[in-house]
């Protein structure tokens, strides 16, 4: 039997639901009893019944099951952890709030919204804080519902998507530490970004214009705001997917996202907005091995340690309210 059939026969035997990122390499994609963006994933993950969730993605993500769904076995095939959520941790999150405050603001007068790409700890900060997360697919929802409070909205770990959001809510936005007006925003952003979504640029997008003058350009929120403003369109992962099949066959788009969900629509007349390969190196570490072997040692008992998600009792009870607090907006 081959590594797939092993694992579908596996999945059939056991009490596991498989979980996968659209990043993910197409053949862990295609086995996956659950895909979608983020949102959709933490949703749909807390409401499988089954015992065990085999995550396919990068860390924030199984993280973020845990934490909705502390009773379940969450089990990552390759625990990796996106580059973005690691530019931010408790401490940098402190460091960052003490300069806000020495410009003036206190932290009554601060909400702070964190995206979902970032730790189930730096989640819990932020929910202690009154705060929620937020994902690209609802940002806009979230902070305008975060708005509501009169307060400054603290974004963390994404400066582009707080940039973007702000750009198209018709707000001011400030970076911490980059010398910008911080008491004059209404949004204050951490300066973290997604290396893999700095790959695109403006000469990306003229080029592709001059070529077909009639091509569609459509990019994720974690582009620069000086790509998100030249794009047709803006979008979470399934976002983009859907614009791009509603489109009609012959219309070329230029999609500035992860390699691997923009080659899976290669069929429809689209293009990768970049000239280098924009792939997410932690999100490619899943292999087809690795998730076999994690769903054996579930089946022989033997779980490693090294693929469990743990997370502790008061980080999940804090983190927790930050992303429910999100669910219910
Ligand atoms: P989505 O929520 O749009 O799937 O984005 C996740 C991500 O990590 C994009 O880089
Ligand atoms: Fe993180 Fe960027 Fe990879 Fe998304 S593409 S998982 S933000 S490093």
């Amino acid at each position: 039997m081959n590594l797939k059939d092993e694992i579908l026969k596996l999945k059939d035997e056991l009490d596991v639901t498989l979980v996968a990122h659209f990043y993910q390499r197409d053949e862990v994609f295609e086995l996956a009893d659950i895909t979608g963006d983020s949102l959709e994933l933490a949703r749909k993950a807390k409401e499988t019944a089954s015992k065990y969730v085999v995550f396919c993605g990068v860390g924030f993500m199984g993280e973020s099951v845990k934490v909705l769904s502390p009773e379940k076995t969450v089990l990552m095939p390759k625990i990796a952890c996106c580059a973005m959520a690691r530019m931010i941790d408790e401490g940098y999150y402190e460091q960052n709030l003490k300069i806000i405050n020495e410009a003036g603001i206190s932290n009554d007068d601060i909400l702070p919204i964190t995206y979902i790409n970032s730790s189930a700890a730096v989640k819990a900060k932020v929910g202690e804080m009154g705060g929620m997360v937020c994902t690209s697919s609802n940002a806009y929802k979230i902070i305008e519902k975060g708005l509501e409070s009169g307060k400054k909205i603290f974004f963390v770990p994404d400066r582009c998507l707080g940039q973007n959001f702000a750009k198209s809510l018709n707000l001011k936005s400030a970076v911490v530490g980059d010398g910008s007006d911080l008491k004059e925003a209404d949004i204050i952003c951490y300066n973290g970004f997604c290396s893999v979504h700095q790959l695109f640029t403006t000469e990306d997008v003229e080029f592709y214009r001059e070529k077909y003058p009639d091509i569609l350009i459509a990019v994720h929120p974690e582009c620069d705001p000086a790509i998100c403003d030249m794009a047709d369109f803006v979008g979470s992962t399934s976002q983009l997917i859907k614009y791009i099949k509603e489109l009609p066959l012959d219309q070329k788009v230029a999609v500035g996202t992860e390699y691997n969900m923009v080659n899976r629509l290669r069929e429809k007349n689209t293009f990768i907005l970049s000239s280098t390969k924009p792939e997410c190196p932690t999100m490619n570490e899943t292999t087809l091995e690795d998730v076999y072997k994690t769903l054996k040692s579930i089946k022989d008992n033997n779980i490693s340690e090294e693929t469990l998600i743990k997370v502790d009792e008061n980080t999940i009870k804090w983190a927790r309210v930050a992303l429910e607090r999100m669910l219910e907006v």
